[in-house]
């Protein structure tokens, strides 16, 4: 038996790089996988091979930077696959830039992108894992 047999895991920014590399781990583990990213259309690639291990997928719409959407997807998620038990929050924005050339509407993307959205859907994971007294979060971010 796959170790995360029966597991059900979400990965946020699932469309392309790392998280896309993460959710195809999780179900190459035997994890069913909800991937979510800022538009549907842009998860339909991951959609695929996750779907070609054989486990359960669904893909969300989310922006992390909005409580209202972040909330919703993590409370479909647990009404789809019954419940949640590994969220990977690695939605980001790569800001690697010199301060002296960084504007301020830049860092504040960043931020919102980098540190809100991992706070947010951490707050809105819990929600759902404290009442089960079980679940992993694993943040994946940068600044
Ligand atoms: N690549 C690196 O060298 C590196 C280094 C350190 C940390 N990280 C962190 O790892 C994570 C993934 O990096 P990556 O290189 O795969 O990045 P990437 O740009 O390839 O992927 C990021 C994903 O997040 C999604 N996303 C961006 N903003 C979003 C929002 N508001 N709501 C929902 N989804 C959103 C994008 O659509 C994309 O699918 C990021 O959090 C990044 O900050 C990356």
């Amino acid at each position: 038996m796959s170790t995360l047999q029966g597991k059900i895991a979400l990965v946020t920014g699932a469309s392309r790089g790392i998280g896309q590399g993460i959710a195809v781990s999780l179900a190459k583990a035997g994890a069913d996988v909800a991937l979510a990213d800022i538009s549907l259309d842009v998860l339909e690639e991951t959609k695929k091979l996750v779907e070609s291990e054989g486990v359960k997928v669904k893909a969300y719409q989310v922006n992390v930077t909005e409580y209202e959407t972040v909330s919703t997807l993590v409370k479909a998620v647990a009404a789809d696959f019954g419940t949640l038990d590994i969220a990977v929050n690695n939605a980001g924005v790569l800001g690697i830039h010199k301060v002296i050339d960084m504007t301020p509407d830049q860092w504040d993307r960043i931020f919102d992108v980098n540190a809100k959205g991992v706070f947010l859907c951490s707050k809105a994971e819990l929600e759902v894992m404290l009442p089960n007294k079980s679940g992993r979060i694993i943040n994946v971010s940068q600044f």
